[in-house]
């Protein structure tokens, strides 16, 4: 195959999933290398992890342009500039402008931290999720790896795995265990993407 695609991970926190993506790529598991993190947060240690890598970063707040529009084409531009490929959004709570979505459509993945379509869509994220889970009293959770698109939680579903909910689970335990599963699945479902798997 040729080489190896370029992809852009957006995160908003500790990027634990983007250091599954970056060690995968690393080992020849991801046939594709990160080469932008996006984050909305300045503070995201996500950022830090991807400095301590060598790879770019880029602060991306629509606010702090003059309008919705400006920000998009700068953001549009940088992708450009990194000849990215595919955009990986990996704990990254906002949705992409609608360019972005245009342009890279067919080539922007998510990771979700329940079976979906069960416990998606707006305000569904994080602490949030497994609390849901665990109030509906189902006997197991897991994570999705899906295509995305401007919907939060939409797209076709490419891979999931499942955990068990164990008895006297907090959200805490749940989302430990599930993210375990997230970081298994997420350069896989990746990988298959860009070797041309889900055609
Ligand atoms: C993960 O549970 C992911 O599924 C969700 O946000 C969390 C991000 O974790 N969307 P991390 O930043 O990758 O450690």
């Amino acid at each position: 195959m040729e080489t190896p695609a370029n992809i852009a991970v957006f995160i908003s926190g500790g990027g634990s999933n983007l250091q599954s993506l970056i060690d995968a790529s690393r080992d020849g598991r991801l046939h594709g290398r990160i080469a932008l993190v996006v984050s909305n947060k300045a503070g995201a240690y996500g950022l830090e992890r991807a400095r301590n890598e060598g790879i770019d970063t880029m602060v991306y707040r629509v606010k702090n342009y003059s309008s919705k529009e400006a920000a998009a084409s700068d953001l549009l531009a940088m992708l450009d500039e990194y000849r990215v490929q595919y955009i990986a959004l990996a704990g990254y709570l906002k949705l992409l402008p609608a360019a972005a979505v245009k342009k890279y459509s067919g080539r922007i993945t998510n990771i979700h931290p329940a079976l979906l379509p069960k416990y998606g869509g707006k305000g569904m994220y994080g602490h949030h999720v497994h609390e849901a889970v665990l109030a509906s009293g189902d006997s197991e959770s897991g994570a999705t790896v899906h295509m995305a698109d401007e919907i939060y939680d939409n797209g076709r579903i490419l891979m999931q795995k499942t955990v068990p909910v164990k008895p006297g689970d907090t959200p805490d335990s749940l989302a430990a265990r599930v993210l375990k599963v997230e970081h298994e699945i997420y350069p896989i479902a990746l990988d298959n993407l860009i070797r041309g798997e889900y055609e």
